[in-house]
Parts: C-alpha cells; sequence; structure tokens
C-alpha cells in the first residue's frame, strides 16, 4: 500500500516536473563563462576575424550519467585482490558506463534546437559521451557559446587556428557539459612549454663527444662517468637482460607522436646495428591518427628517442607509432585528436607511451578533467597508459608567480591525472637518484586518488609543513614511478645524438611493463590494465625505491626523494625480475 502511495507520488511529481520543463523553458540566454583566459595566451597573436564562411566542427562532451560508475570498474579490473581483476570492458561496455543521463541529452537536444542547429551525431566512439557538431559557421558558434572566435597565428610555427578567449554556456547545462572543443585551447606546445620532454644536454657535451667517439655500449654496471644510458646498461640495471619475449604476436607496446612528430626506421635500424645487434630487423607500423603526417625522410629527434629506446628493450614485441595530426577542422587539439581516435578502435596495444606534457593551468580544468575521463576508459578496457612526468622540476622559476605575486608550484599534465602512470627521471646508478629536472608535485584539479592515500601520507610525515601554500595537500600527487631519464644515444637522420628527460624514461618504463605483459599473456593470463592500483599494493616489492636527490625549480630546493613515495621519483624504478616474481605468486 505504502509503496503503492510512493509510485503514485513519484508519478504525480514525474508529471510536474514534464508540465514545470513544457511550461517554463530554461533560460538559455542565461550564460554564464565556463572557461576565460585574461590575456591571448603566449606565442599566440590575434589575426582578426576568420573569413566569411569559415567553419568548425564542435564537439561537446557530455557529462556522464555517473562519474563515479567508470571509476568505480577501473579500480575492480585493476585490483589483484578483487574478483574481477584483469577483466577489462569492452568498447561497448565503457561506452555505456560513460553514456549521459536522457535528460542531459534531451536538456542539450532543446538548446540547440532554440539556436537552429541540427542535433546530429551522438559519437560513441568518442567515449560514449560526445555530440559532434559538424560545419557550424563562426557566426552561430558564437551565439551558442557568447564566444568570440578568431583566427590566431603561432608566432614561430605560424601555424594559424581558430579559437576564442572564452566562453559560456547557459547555467542549466553547466552541470551536463564537461567542456566544448575547440575554445580556449591553445596548443603552446611548439617552444616554452612544448610538452616535447627532452632536454639538450650541451652543457655536457663535450663529456657525452668522447663518449660517442669510444662507441662502447655499456656492458656491464661499473664506473658511472663514462655509461651511455644504452638498451644494454638499462636491460642490465632493471633486469629484462634474461627475458625472451614469448607472446609477441599477441602484445603491443606503442609510442604516441604529436606535433608531426616522426621516426624513421633507416634511424631505428642504426640504432639497433650499434646498441642491440640481436635486433637489427627491429620495425614498426605508423597508425596516422586524425590526419597525421608520416614522412620517414624528415624524422626529428623526439620520436625517434622514444621508438629506438622502446624497441632496445621490448624487441621483439611488436611496435606501433601513432603519428598524430590536428584535423582538418576538427578539434586541432593533439591529446583529443589521438583520444577521440584510439577509443573508437576495437583492440587496443596494452601499453602506450605518452612523451609529451603540458602544464596543468594551461589546460581549463573541464578539459583536463574530461581528457583524464578518456585516459581512465583506456585503463578500464586494459590498457596501461605511461606518461612523462616532466622536465621543470616543481616549476620553472618564470611560471611560479601568480597573478597576484603569490608563487605556486606547477603541475604537470597529463601527469597529474590519476588515471595514468606518470614516470619521472632519475639519473647515476648504484644507487640511482633523481634527475634534478624530474617534475613532480601535487595537482590542484584532481583529488589524491585512494590508492595514493597511504603513500602520500608517510611523504607528507617527513615533508611537515615545508612548502605549504605552495602546493595543494590533497591533490593527486605525481609521478608514480621513473627510471633513468639521462645519457640518451639515439640516431636522427643518420647522426648519433644525446639527450635527456622524462621524454625517455617513459618509453624505458613503458617496454618494461610491455614485457611484463608479454609474461602474463604467455601464461594465459589477462594483461595489466591500469597498473597504479597494483603498483601501490603489491607491485611496490618489485620496485627500487629512490630516496637520494631532488627536484629544484620556483626558487626553491624542490621536494627531497625519500624513502617511499615521493613527488620526484614516486615509488622509484622498475625490476623486471622481481616484478614478474610478484605476479607468479599472485593468484591472478
Ligand atoms: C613565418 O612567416 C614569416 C613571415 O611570412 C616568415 O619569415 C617565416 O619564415 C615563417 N616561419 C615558418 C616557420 O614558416
Ligand atoms: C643544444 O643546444 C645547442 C645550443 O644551445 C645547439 O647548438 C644544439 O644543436 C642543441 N642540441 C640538440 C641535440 O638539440
Ligand atoms: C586543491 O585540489 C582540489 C582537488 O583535490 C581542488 O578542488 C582545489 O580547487 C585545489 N585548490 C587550489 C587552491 O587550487
Amino acid at each position: 500500500m505504502r509503496y503503492h502511495a510512493i509510485a503514485v507520488l513519484s508519478f504525480v511529481a514525474t508529471v510536474l516536473l514534464a508540465c514545470y520543463a513544457k511550461s517554463i523553458p530554461p533560460r538559455w540566454d542565461d550564460m554564464h563563462t565556463v572557461h576565460s583566459w585574461n590575456n591571448v595566451p603566449e606565442n599566440w597573436v590575434n589575426l582578426g576575424h576568420p573569413t566569411a564562411g569559415t567553419t568548425i566542427d564542435l564537439y561537446i562532451a557530455l557529462k556522464p550519467h555517473q562519474e563515479s560508475t567508470l571509476i568505480d570498474a577501473l579500480y575492480e579490473v585493476s585490483d589483484p585482490s578483487h574478483i574481477r581483476y584483469g577483466a577489462h570492458l569492452t568498447r561497448e561496455q565503457v561506452a555505456e558506463l560513460a553514456a549521459p543521463h536522457p535528460h542531459t541529452l534531451e536538456l542539450v537536444r532543446s538548446w540547440l534546437i532554440h539556436h537552429d542547429v541540427p542535433f546530429s551525431s551522438f559519437s560513441m566512439t568518442h567515449g560514449g559521451n560526445t555530440l559532434t557538431l559538424p560545419d557550424v559557421s563562426i557566426i552561430q558558434a558564437n551565439k551558442l557559446l557568447g564566444a568570440s572566435y578568431r583566427l590566431y597565428r603561432h608566432v614561430k610555427t605560424n601555424e594559424t587556428i581558430v579559437r576564442t578567449i572564452g566562453y559560456a554556456l547557459p547555467a542549466v547545462l553547466h552541470k551536463h557539459v564537461w567542456t566544448v572543443a575547440p575554445t580556449t585551447h591553445f596548443d603552446s606546445m611548439p617552444i616554452g612549454m612544448r610538452g616535447q620532454t627532452l632536454r639538450n644536454h650541451s652543457h655536457v657535451a663535450a663529456v657525452k663527444q668522447a663518449e660517442a667517439v669510444s662507441g662502447e655500449p655499456v656492458t656491464a654496471l661499473s664506473s658511472r662517468d663514462d655509461v651511455v644510458t644504452s638498451p644494454t646498461f638499462l636491460r642490465r640495471l632493471y633486469n629484462t637482460w634474461g627475458y625472451t619475449p614469448a607472446a609477441s604476436y599477441q602484445n603491443m607496446l606503442a609510442i604516441v607522436g604529436y606535433l608531426w612528430d616522426t621516426p624513421s626506421p633507416t634511424d631505428l635500424r642504426a640504432f639497433m646495428a650499434k646498441y642491440r645487434t640481436d635486433g637489427v630487423d627491429g620495425t614498426y607500423t605508423v597508425v596516422q591518427v586524425n590526419y597525421g603526417v608520416y614522412d620517414p625522410n624528415d624524422p626529428n629527434e623526439e620520436a625517434n628517442l622514444d621508438l629506438q629506446y622502446a624497441q632496445g628493450i621490448a624487441y621483439p614485441t611488436p611496435l606501433i607509432f601513432y603519428g598524430t595530426g590536428r584535423g582538418q577542422s576538427g578539434t586541432n587539439d593533439w591529446y583529443l585528436s589521438w583520444l577521440y581516435s584510439v577509443i573508437g578502435l576495437l583492440s587496443l596495444p596494452r601499453t602506450i607511451s605518452i612523451s609529451y606534457f603540458g602544464q596543468e593551468p594551461a589546460f581549463s580544468r573541464g578539459r583536463a578533467e574530461y581528457l583524464c575521463y578518456l585516459y581512465a576508459q583506456l585503463g578500464a578496457r586494459g590498457v596501461s597508459v605511461l606518461v612523462s612526468s616532466g622536465n621543470d622540476g616543481v616549476g620553472n622559476v618564470g611560471d611560479c608567480v601568480r597573478d597576484d605575486g603569490s608563487v605556486r608550484f606547477i603541475s604537470s599534465f597529463p601527469a597529474s591525472c590519476p588515471w595514468v602512470t606518470a614516470v619521472g627521471g632519475t639519473t647515476d646508478f648504484l644507487p640511482e637518484r633523481a634527475a634534478d629536472f624530474s617534475s613532480g608535485g601535487f595537482s590542484d584539479y584532481f583529488e589524491r586518488p585512494t590508492y595514493q592515500q597511504e603513500a602520500a601520507a608517510s611523504f607528507f610525515r617527513v615533508l611537515g609543513t615545508q612548502y605549504q601554500g605552495l602546493y595543494n595537500v590533497s591533490g593527486r600527487g605525481f609521478p608514480d614511478v621513473s627510471a633513468q631519464a639521462t645519457g640518451f644515444r639515439f640516431f636522427n637522420k643518420g647522426v648519433e645524438r644525446h639527450n635527456q628527460g622524462t621524454s625517455g624514461a617513459t618509453p624505458i618504463f613503458a617496454a618494461i611493463i610491455s614485457l611484463l605483459n608479454d609474461y602474463r599473456i604467455s601464461n594465459g593470463r589477462p594483461p595489466l590494465g591500469f597498473l597504479n592500483v597494483w603498483l601501490y599494493g603489491d607491485g611496490l616489492a618489485g620496485l627500487n625505491d629512490i630516496t637520494r636527490g631532488s627536484n629544484p625549480g620556483c626558487g626553491t630546493q624542490g621536494f627531497s626523494a625519500i624513502v617511499g613515495w615521493d613527488p620526484v621519483t614516486g615509488l622509484g624504478t622498475p625490476d623486471f625480475q622481481r616484478l614478474q616474481q610478484i605476479m607468479v605468486n599472485q593468484v591472478s
């Protein structure tokens, strides 16, 4: 009876709500800013209005019905002690969890109808929650988003993009929409915050040149001073030396390229011939994403370094190189372009390495949250995503002073996203210590995830009140792990080069994860997928804790590498054999 009454009541409520919705349409003119910059981002110049007739494709990322359901599933399939461990989700299952509430769709539809915009493709390939509005005129886009789209040119590359300094949405839509692209995202990657994490090593050029002349890869862990961080050295240091991949055909390792970066098969051969002589036939497959170009005759250092080190360690695991473009009228956004493309694939590489980063404040919060949610989708599908933590310590001095004059450490993104594994840098050996440029700190956008609570608490017990106010004490800490980040040798355009950076540390760590995946797959087990729940738990025993060095920046000494997790070297560097042993003892 009571049950019945409740049912009737809720029916009445529904009818009332429907009437209410009909009689009082939402105030579409009550526009509130979603995001805006105070100034045109550095390195871009305003060229004025785009030519008449210019159109853009608008991507509207809708919030999922319940954000937590995907994250809950991610935790379960990534936690070795959970019954669902390894039961990774399919593309369709992920899209279902990411789907918006029907009410969200209805509301957005009436908003678009109000503006005479046809409600078109709702795209599952974009993660189950994105609306695509193709060929929207600038006039229309300005009206929809209270925006002021202009043409901007990059001062160095001359690249032109259509962007707005700020945009708004009706207040009623704010809790339903995550972000709209393209709007306020200016990629400043080509210089400064370029996101390309190589670091020029010219200050020790003389020493390195001498090493190049001697031409000897290191074959033992001897004196560090004349060591080239070659695959041989790394395979011994991280104990992958004795392992022969067995499941290659089912296992794939992918290197992501942005900025039209391109590797070269000739350079790869030269590298393998010198540093991995049993693997000179090593090769890779190119996957062009969103009109990515691939010109092996015009390769660059970043792509070559990343690819060569991945191959040098993971050989003969099949390698994919993603050559990402920015599309034609598309999102014009490296991160989004790439994520949209791979999320639509039915089958994905098991391990993915991304050596690009930006400063967290250069991403609007909504955009960062949305991108992070897309990385979580990859994790739920069983992909290990590794990203470089950056090369700025706790922040480049000039970037740390905010508008009000206060100093704040600068986090990097995507490292600050809790659903990726961020890789910091080390140098030296026996013992390894933090590379002083290894970026690390705490996010201002993302809360500290459950898996990191204990590790961070023990770090804060040692840190005490130092740097209070310079970082966010409740934020997600990064990096999670680290690997060698100096002394790299690689070939570019036929010439042997040297460089350093967490750019190199990332494919190294990813290659070792790829070998662990190989071991699991060849034993009939699912791949590791999202790593952090495991790494902060059982996996910890398979890492070398780094307890020396620090990451200065922002005019401070930065954080120190200490016993346990720290925001410089994370949990530490990998020991393949120990990590493998942990798996042998694991039930699933
Ligand atoms: C950009 O344009 C300027 C002026 O037209 C030209 O001098 C410069 O070489 C161009 N830069 C690039 C990278 O194309
Ligand atoms: C490093 O920087 C120097 C000058 O600062 C430059 O001449 C050299 O080409 C750079 N090396 C690399 C590998 O980019
Ligand atoms: C600190 O981080 C939380 C998320 O964990 C965020 O909501 C908050 O805005 C951040 N504080 C500052 C000052 O940025």
